[in-house]
């Protein structure tokens, strides 16, 4: 089941993000969290730090899961989504580095990272809340549109319009990676929960596409409607061109 929660910002799409997971810490210190990168969830790390600081979480037995990484780029290179969460996240709160877990990137044998991470999952006794994001074209984690839905964690060959969008973060789109680790679509949907956030108008036609449209692979994100606990938190201008 899909619930849709609209938020007037970025900042209240952020603060009530960052209320669902907190609850999610406080109810289960121990839980694991299924946490992504990009520009949407950075809102709710800096809530959820500012709560740390005031004493109100405690992340010393959490542990989580990133949804994806880059192929190729060292854990040191700002741009890894290593580095991303240490940066906006895990250097910033209690959490054991020890209990927080990227895909490497720097593995070049693709299946055996793929099965470790997948095992990694299982071992840990699966995500308890997977917080997504969405691309312009409605991928989740980096799993692209296709003609069918990935299983399981794999490496993927990033779209055109993905490597478009994320050449903001690099010197010049040749730069970006053209390969990624993603958790797939079956991986993500056996997330006992999942949290997706949609902030900016750039991201209504996916939105609107992923959870009013056909269930079809070539709308990756449209999946979540054969999920049973989906919560989504969109601004105003994400949720715009949703059927009313
Ligand atoms: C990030 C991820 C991606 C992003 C999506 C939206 O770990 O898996 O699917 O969530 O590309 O990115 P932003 O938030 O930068 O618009």
């Amino acid at each position: 089941m899909i619930k849709i929660y609209e938020a007037k910002d970025y900042q209240e799409m952020s603060r009530k993000a960052a209320n669902i997971l907190s609850a999610q810490i406080i109810l289960k210190p121990d839980c694991v969290l299924g946490l992504a990168t990009g520009s949407t969830p950075i809102g709710t790390y800096d809530q959820l730090v500012e709560w740390y600081e005031k004493g109100d979480l405690d992340f010393s037995k959490v542990k989580s899961v990133n949804l994806d990484e880059y192929k190729g780029l060292e854990k040191t290179n700002d741009q890894s989504y290593y580095y991303f969460m240490h940066k906006h996240l895990f250097d910033r709160v209690n959490i054991d580095p020890a209990n927080t877990n990227v895909p490497d990137g720097m593995e070049t044998d693709t299946e055996k990272e793929c099965q470790r991470y997948e095992e990694l999952i299982d071992s840990l006794g699966g995500v308890d809340i997977q917080l997504l994001g969405i691309g312009r074209n409605g991928h989740i984690g980096f799993n692209e549109p296709d003609s069918a839905f990935a299983q399981k964690t794999h490496c993927v060959n990033l779209a055109e319009s993905t490597i478009d969008a994320n050449k903001r973060f690099f010197a010049s789109a040749d730069e970006v990676p053209r390969q990624a680790y993603s958790m797939g679509i079956g991986t993500i949907m056996r997330a006992k929960k999942i949290l997706l956030l949609a902030s900016g108008e750039d991201k209504a036609d996916a939105v609107a596409k992923a959870f009013f449209g056909p269930v079809t692979p070539e709308v990756p994100a449209s999946i979540l409607q054969f999920h049973s606990d989906v919560v989504v938190i969109g601004d105003t201008l994400a949720l715009s061109k949703m059927p009313r």
